[in-house]
């Protein structure tokens, strides 16, 4: 079982960045919690800052993991390359976003992936890619794989 976590621009600085929207834990910190609490999966890391590698990232893990996992961050509000990726892919797709994009600003509230994904997850802060863990966990249950 082999999932993917893909972030987008500037969550590299999470921690860092905006502590009051998006916290004070680095993704690193986070990530290495996530994995303590499923031992049996893979998880696998990607983040960049570039669209164009987030979408060359969507298309080989779309074909290899079983899901994945993607906050496409600024990108999902304008990206429709990100949106066609996900769309082409058949690994089910849960979208991630930390802040509550709906109570924020309104350009904030257009998504390219909301369409293209299994569903979306928005304002529960980091413990919202615990979640969409679970729910593509359960996925591949029913599947019975
Ligand atoms: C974000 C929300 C986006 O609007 C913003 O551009 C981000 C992070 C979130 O996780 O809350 O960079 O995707």
């Amino acid at each position: 079982m082999k999932i993917s976590i893909i972030n987008g621009p500037n969550l590299n600085l999470l921690g860092r960045r905006e502590p009051g929207v998006y916290g004070s834990q680095s993704f690193d910190d986070y990530l290495g919690t996530l994995r303590n609490q499923f031992p049996d999966i893979e998880i696998e890391y990607f983040q960049s800052n570039i669209e164009g590698e987030l979408v060359t990232e969507l298309q080989r893990a779309g074909f290899a993991n079983d899901g994945i996992v993607l906050n496409p961050a600024a990108y999902t509000h304008t990206s429709v390359a990100i949106g066609d990726a996900v769309a082409a892919i058949p690994a089910p797709v849960v979208e991630v976003h930390i802040s509550n994009v709906h109570a924020r600003e309104d350009f904030r509230k257009l998504s390219h992936v909301s369409a293209k994904a299994k569903g979306s997850i928005f304002g529960l802060g980091l413990m919202g890619y615990e979640l969409a863990i679970r729910y593509i966990l359960n996925l591949s249950k029913e599947a019975g794989k």
